[in-house]
């Protein structure tokens, strides 16, 4: 029953919160594989509104930040008549299934987490939310609800995962075969874009320290080019990729070059040999602005009319509700809940 393969498309979940300004990062590491993917699997891809409340925010900035997200996954590629797009908290299987869940997750496999530790480490020790430690126990649900085969995300995202698939294993053993577990898809470039301005920190839509730290996905054409331009490199003269931290700037710029033009590793070498670092930066900063250019045509033209997003993530929510509350009742009945008259 945990097998939703036969005969069937296998499915993908996967989504960003909406917690800032989407980057660069956030395009090759995930929503560029979810466009590419959606016609191979039946795919879900979701606004994680109720993981962004797990560190302090702004509700204003969540409700606009949300209806942003939802338009930027389409202007990204994803087509809403193939994949199914909806804002989690509309959902309400998510946050009933995290508490299940929560019921079965030892609290030592959440301390482990380098995210909560990074992310809490950043905080008052007193005011770490709740939500930051059991962040990853909702991201489990959010998979395990639509018994998604793989999980299209970047690399930072690998720990969660294997979480979640521990979750699920524990959780079938527990109450007998329930979940699908499922396997991570991190694509094989761009899995981890460093900041531009601090390339030993991935770059994050969260990370607000400097206005040079990441491009983002609506910034106009100058911007963009400007930021390319500041990014952080060394003394050095080679234009090569490197696992040397001293060189992890050049090294960014070269992967993000290759993410977004799909050369290989030794076209691109050959292509900057002799050159200097600034011409490095021209062609990176172009292949930003080109990549940019119809994305944001598209997010123009979805947004023209306000209720589109609206209707169409009212659509969205109807559909995953299906799927996930079919599980959820699976779920309750396998956990020995008592089923209410109805
Ligand atoms: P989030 O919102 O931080 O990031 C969204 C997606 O973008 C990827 N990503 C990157 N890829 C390459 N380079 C970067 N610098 C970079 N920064 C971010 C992330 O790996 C992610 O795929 N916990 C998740 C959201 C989530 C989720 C889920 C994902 C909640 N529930 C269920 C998949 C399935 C997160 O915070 O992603």
């Amino acid at each position: 029953m945990s097998d939703n393969s036969v005969g069937k498309r296998k499915r993908v979940l996967s989504g960003v919160q909406p917690s800032g300004n989407l980057t660069v990062g956030n395009y090759v590491g995930a929503l560029r594989q979810w466009a590419r993917e959606q016609y191979n699997f039946e795919s879900f891809f979701c606004v994680v509104d109720l993981h962004a409340i797990t560190v302090p925010y702004d509700p204003l900035a969540l409700r606009e930040k949300t209806r942003e997200v939802a338009a930027l996954y389409l202007a990204c590629g994803i087509d809403p008549e193939v994949s199914t797009v909806f804002v989690q908290s509309h959902v309400s299987a998510h946050a009933e299934l995290t508490w299940l869940l929560n019921g079965i997750t030892p609290l030592g496999w959440l301390n482990r987490m380098t995210q909560f530790k990074d992310k809490s480490a950043k905080q008052q020790v007193d005011s770490v939310s709740m939500g930051l430690l059991d962040y990853p126990v909702l991201m489990a649900a959010d998979i395990l609800l639509y018994q998604a085969d793989a999980v299209p995300v970047g690399e930072d995202q690998k720990q969660h995962l294997e979480l979640t698939r521990d979750i699920a294993q524990r959780f079938n053993h527990l109450f007998g075969d329930t979940f699908t577990i499922p396997d991570p898809m991190i694509p094989p470039t761009g899995a981890r874009i460093m900041g531009l301005d601090n390339p030993t920190a991935k770059m994050s839509k969260s990370e607000t320290g400097s206005e040079y730290h990441a491009v983002y996905l609506l910034d106009p054409p100058n911007r963009a080019r400007k930021k390319v331009m500041r990014a952080v490199t060394d003394s050095g003269r080679e234009i090569r990729f490197s696992r040397d931290p001293e060189r992890a700037g050049v090294n960014n710029l070269l992967e993000l070059y290759e993410a977004l033009t799909a050369q290989s590793r030794e076209d691109i070498e050959q292509q900057f040999d002799g050159k200097g670092y600034g011409d490095l930066k021209k062609a990176v900063a172009e292949a930003v602005v080109d990549m940019l250019g119809p994305i944001q045509q598209r997010y123009e033209d979805l947004t023209r009319d306000s209720s589109y997003i609206d209707n169409l993530l009212a659509r969205g929510a109807e559909r995953a509700n299906e799927v996930a509350s079919a599980t959820l009742k699976t779920v309750r009945e396998r956990m020995g809940f008592l089923e209410p008259l109805r």
